[in-house]
């Protein structure tokens, strides 16, 4: 028991008083019971000292000193060195020696939203991936995993398949923060891209220079589907975090500007993620709101540190946004883009109803989608603004450039 202690508090330097005071009452307490188990002895009751019922006393004592602290919550009944309490996704043989981790920041993830329709254009991605050392795990919406199989590294890739279940919607359940902690970078992306122009290694050297939290590549203007300006290439750089133009609504990108989404902004269709940034970013995918539409407006909360700085679009290494209609029509085009845009930005948003084409039949899915979409919106700015009143221990280091905007 002694030894257990010593060597948890080895381990662990930021517990080490509170084990050194765990250690010193186990001593007292060891030391009454030796004291105890002499007199037993002299009284010829050897059999009493090593019952059950001394031991569970002892140990009684033991947890009553430890508490929960010495354990993650859930572990307590467990010896610590047992508890295994992140995962990853490496595949191990059946048989013979175990795949062993790489060391920690050498590999990163790819998952990807998928349907058969676009098998052509996942499978150039995958392909590029999995050359690069990547894990890919791929999300079926059309529940076809099948139509997979003939593809050679189909047995390489994980697949998950849940009918009609969007990208965040797979990323919430089957991403969380513990099971992807060993990938350096998780590339969370859209099927309908074009990555000819793509260089994973570059890439990679390039947001590790960077220093990049959040990031994703150029969009080519030329054959994209652009939503926002900022996204798009720009031919000039490698990086950059600004634009200088007039957006949507009227509003003007600066050099000055601080906001979404004229600087510390990516969209949704290719975003790639720190391992840091992804533990917070999980944390905000709202379970029901599976769209997560306004989701990449707050992303700069996560940027570990200032937006403009952490945030940025990678413009040597890019790709093409196709906006092909997937899952229910997922790829808005440039008009419904534009009404997101000034929706998500506008505070005062006004009622989805007066958002929402009502003049569409219920039955066509992809305006049924954009509908939701929009209400989704709505829930989640409201959610937003419920838990920031809500927690007056928060604080908001971007209040200050919002005043500003709000001065205007
Ligand atoms: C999935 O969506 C398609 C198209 O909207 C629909 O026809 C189908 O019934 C849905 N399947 C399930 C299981 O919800
Ligand atoms: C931004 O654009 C304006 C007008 O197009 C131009 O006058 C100005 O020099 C630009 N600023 C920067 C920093 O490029
Ligand atoms: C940006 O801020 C500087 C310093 O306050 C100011 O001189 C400049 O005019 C501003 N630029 C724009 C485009 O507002
Ligand atoms: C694009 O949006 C316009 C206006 O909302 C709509 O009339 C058109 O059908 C849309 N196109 C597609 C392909 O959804
Ligand atoms: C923001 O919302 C207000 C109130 O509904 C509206 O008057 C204004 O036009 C909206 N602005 C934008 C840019 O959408």
């Amino acid at each position: 028991m002694k030894k257990t202690f010593i060597s948890i508090s080895q381990n662990d330097p930021k517990r080490r008083r509170f084990f050194r005071s765990c250690f010193l009452s186990t001593m007292l307490m060891l030391s009454a019971v030796f004291l105890c188990g002499s007199q037993f002895i002299v009284r010829g009751y050897k059999e009493k000292f090593l019952s059950l019922g001394l031991v569970d006393a002892m140990h009684n004592a033991i947890s009553k000193n430890c508490e929960d602290q010495c354990r993650p919550e859930g572990t307590e009944a467990l010896p610590k060195g047992i508890v295994s309490k992140t995962s990853d996704f490496v595949m191990q043989p059946l048989w013979g020696p175990r795949i062993q981790k790489k060391p920690k920041s050498s590999t990163n993830l790819l998952a990807i939203a998928v349907g058969i329709k676009q098998k052509e254009s996942v499978n150039k991605i995958v392909k590029k991936f999995l050359s690069s050392d990547f894990i890919v795990m791929l999300f079926h919406y059309d529940g076809n995993v099948n139509g997979w199989r003939d593809l050679e590294w189909s047995g390489r890739a994980i697949h998950v398949s849940a009918m009609n279940q969007t990208k965040w919607w797979y990323a919430k359940r089957f991403l969380h923060p513990d099971i992807v902690s060993e990938y350096a970078f998780i590339f969370l992306w859209d099927e309908d891209l074009g990555i000819e122009n793509f260089n994973i290694g570059r890439y990679l050297s390039i947001i590790r220079k960077e220093g990049l939290e959040i990031s994703q590549p150029g969009l080519d203007p030329d054959y994209s589907e652009v939503h926002h300006d900022l996204t798009a290439r720009d031919k000039r750089s490698e990086v950059h975090r600004k634009i200088n133009k007039t957006i949507g609504g009227g509003r003007r990108c600066d050099e000055n500007s601080t906001d979404p989404p004229c600087t510390g902004f990516v969209e949704m269709m290719a975003p790639v993620f720190s391992r840091a940034s992804w533990r917070c970013v999980w944390h905000m995918i709202q379970n029901d709101l599976v769209h997560a539409w306004g989701l990449d407006f707050q992303l700069g909360y996560c940027a570990q540190g200032d937006r403009t700085k952490n945030i940025e679009i990678v413009d040597s290494e890019y790709i093409v946004h196709y906006g092909l209609p997937t899952l229910g029509g997922s790829a808005a085009n440039k008009t419904n883009a534009e009404e997101q845009e000034q929706a998500a930005k506008n505070m005062s948003l006004p009622s989805s109803k007066q958002l929402a084409p009502s003049q569409s039949p219920p039955s066509d899915p992809r305006t049924e989608v954009r509908k939701q979409s929009f209400v989704e919106l709505e829930i989640f700015k409201n959610r937003w603004k419920k838990a920031v009143r809500e927690d007056t221990c928060w604080i908001d280091p971007y209040q200050k450039t919002t005043q500003q905007i709000s001065k205007h």
